[in-house]
């Protein structure tokens, strides 16, 4: 007789989505939900954390119950409980971490502490059974936008970051110069379908440089110039911006590859969400002839599928965290990698 695979309960509250999931060891989302806060935010073009973190108090006990109820399991069902520790706005991250801890300890099952990038990171490999360490990871998310060689669970090199803004964080500033709602990323993809991706010139920075990192900040500000111009259609400068984009994350995971001997190349995180982003990068591995995967868009954007997922690949090798383990608004997935030079920290 084969043992029943594993049903973790997974718990997600790190920004402003609060997201509840129960993933089986065996791949299977058995019920997910998400509930976002963005017309919360909306008014202030960016996720306020005190805002967030209250709305998380009130959204994710109903929310669990709900998929508890929709896959009909009980705590007792549950062979684990993961939720994310970090990194994240620490107020938003206590929430789903003291709830995941309260249902473990009195359910009496096995409580795991998540890297919420490390759901990210792993991911792909929910959706793509043939996805085998190690791989090259593209991260790009709201916080976020690194390289990364997964060469296991818990075992990352990072190869590349950025110097100043995340790619997110990037579409997010110029959705709010171009007056589009937060968050940025799906209104400016949505824009720039009806603009010319070579009517504005913008800069692509750092593409060519030696090392494979990321700056976006000169993008940004050229992006206040040009509608400050007031010379170009706002769909033309949501095109131009999306395509620059693109250039700067195909050029720098080039040269990431040229790096790294993986097999696959992978993205992840809410900006792979972006269908030009998508089709660029599976362009450049089938040219680089390596393996492609990307996770479809709603398990790219925040979720609790990927947290129970990573629970779940933790618990599958006997890992257990202490109901001691602290919140985290820092923590990298790779505690070696080197200082970059004009690297601000971000959460
Ligand atoms: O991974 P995520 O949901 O949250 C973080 O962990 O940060 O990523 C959110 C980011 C936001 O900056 C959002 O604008 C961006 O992902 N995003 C997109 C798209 N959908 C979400 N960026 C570009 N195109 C999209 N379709
Ligand atoms: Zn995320």
């Amino acid at each position: 007789m084969t043992a029943m695979p594993a049903i973790i309960l997974g718990l997600e509250s790190s920004c402003d989505d609060s997201a509840v999931a129960l993933v089986t060891g065996d791949r299977r989302v058995i019920a997910q939900a998400v509930v976002g806060q963005n017309s919360a935010h909306q008014p202030f073009g960016g996720v306020v954390p005190e805002i967030a973190a209250r709305a998380h108090v009130e959204i994710l006990p109903a929310l669990i119950e709900q998929v508890l109820a929709d896959a009909n399991i009980m705590m007792n069902d549950v062979d684990a409980v993961a939720a994310t520790a970090g990194p994240g706005l620490i107020g938003g991250v206590m929430v789903a971490l003291l709830a995941g801890k309260g249902l473990a300890l009195s359910a009496g099952k096995p409580f795991l502490a998540v890297n919420h990038l490390e759901g990210h990171a792993l991911s792909p490999r929910l959706v793509d059974p043939n996805l085998d360490f190690p791989y090259l990871l593209l991260l790009v998310s709201g916080g976020h936008c690194q390289i990364l060689e997964v060469r296991g669970v818990g075992n990352y090199r990072r190869l590349a970051t950025t110097i100043d803004d995340a790619a997110g964080e990037a579409f997010d500033k110029a959705a709010k110069l171009l007056g589009l709602p937060y968050p940025g990323g799906p209104a400016i993809e949505e824009l720039a379908k009806e603009g010319k991706a070579d009517a504005v010139p913008l800069p692509r920075p750092l593409v060519g440089s030696g090392e494979p990192h990321f700056s976006f900040a000169g993008l940004k500000s050229a992006v206040q110039r040009a509608v400050a111009s007031g010379d170009f259609a706002h769909e033309d400068i949501a095109a131009s911006f999306q395509q620059a984009i693109v250039d700067c994350l195909f050029d720098r995971t080039r040269l990431a590859l040229e790096k790294s001997d993986a097999p696959s190349l992978v993205v992840a995180g809410g900006v792979a969400a972006n269908q030009a982003i998508r089709n660029a990068l599976a362009e450049l591995a089938k040219s680089r002839s390596r393996r492609f995967t990307v996770p479809p868009a709603w398990l790219c954007t925040d979720n609790a599928a990927m947290i129970a997922w990573a629970g779940a690949e933790r618990f599958g090798t006997g890992e257990r965290d202490a109901l001691n383990v602290p919140a985290r608004a820092r923590w990298p997935l790779d505690d070696g990698a080197e200082k970059v030079r004009g690297a601000g920290v971000k959460a």
